[in-house]
């Protein structure tokens, strides 16, 4: 997960919005925390589990760290003020978008994740233009073997 987190940023790399899916532990926030790394984030990535969102601006972009568990509606997310924080200059990382149905922008992809014994797997799916270049920047990175 640490190794896809730094190999996921070198292929987003900027604004957009990715929906993490997966049960309680999957490896949701670790994903997170180490996509900011390799955004250059070097600070402490707490979960948003309490506070829904965390912001992290890293010089020109913004990243929004989100995590929907515990929102009682989609309304909260109007309330703490969803729509104004989309600029176009962002990208937003959702945990638990399913809570968010109806408030959230439409992801570019969508990771699910599951148990697989010890490990994880990770489901990809691009849901636009933007998230189709993600995943063929992902897989020339496999091809030359870089990240
Ligand atoms: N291959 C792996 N990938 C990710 N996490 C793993 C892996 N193996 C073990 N773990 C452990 O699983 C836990 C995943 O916790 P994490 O907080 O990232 O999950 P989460 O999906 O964000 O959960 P939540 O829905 O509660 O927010 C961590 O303790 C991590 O160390
Ligand atoms: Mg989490």
């Amino acid at each position: 997960m640490e190794e896809f987190g730094l190999r996921l940023a070198q292929a987003t790399g900027g604004p957009g919005v990715i929906y993490l899916c997966g049960d309680l532990g999957t490896g949701k926030t670790t994903l997170v925390r180490n996509l900011l790394r390799g955004l250059g984030f070097r600070g402490k990535v707490k979960s948003p589990t309490y506070t829904l969102i965390e912001p992290y601006p890293l010089g020109e972009l913004s990243v929004y760290h989100l995590d929907l568990y515990r929102l009682a509606s989609g309304e909260e997310l109007e309330w703490i003020g969803i729509r104004d924080l989309m600029t176009g200059h962002e990208l937003l990382l959702v945990e638990w978008p399913e809570l968010g149905e109806g408030a959230l922008p439409p992801p570019d992809l969508v990771i699910a994740i599951d148990h697989r014994g010890a490990g994880r797997q990770l489901d990809l799916r691009a849901a636009s233009e933007r998230g189709r270049q993600w995943l063929a920047a992902l897989s020339d990175e496999r091809r030359t073997g870089a990240g």
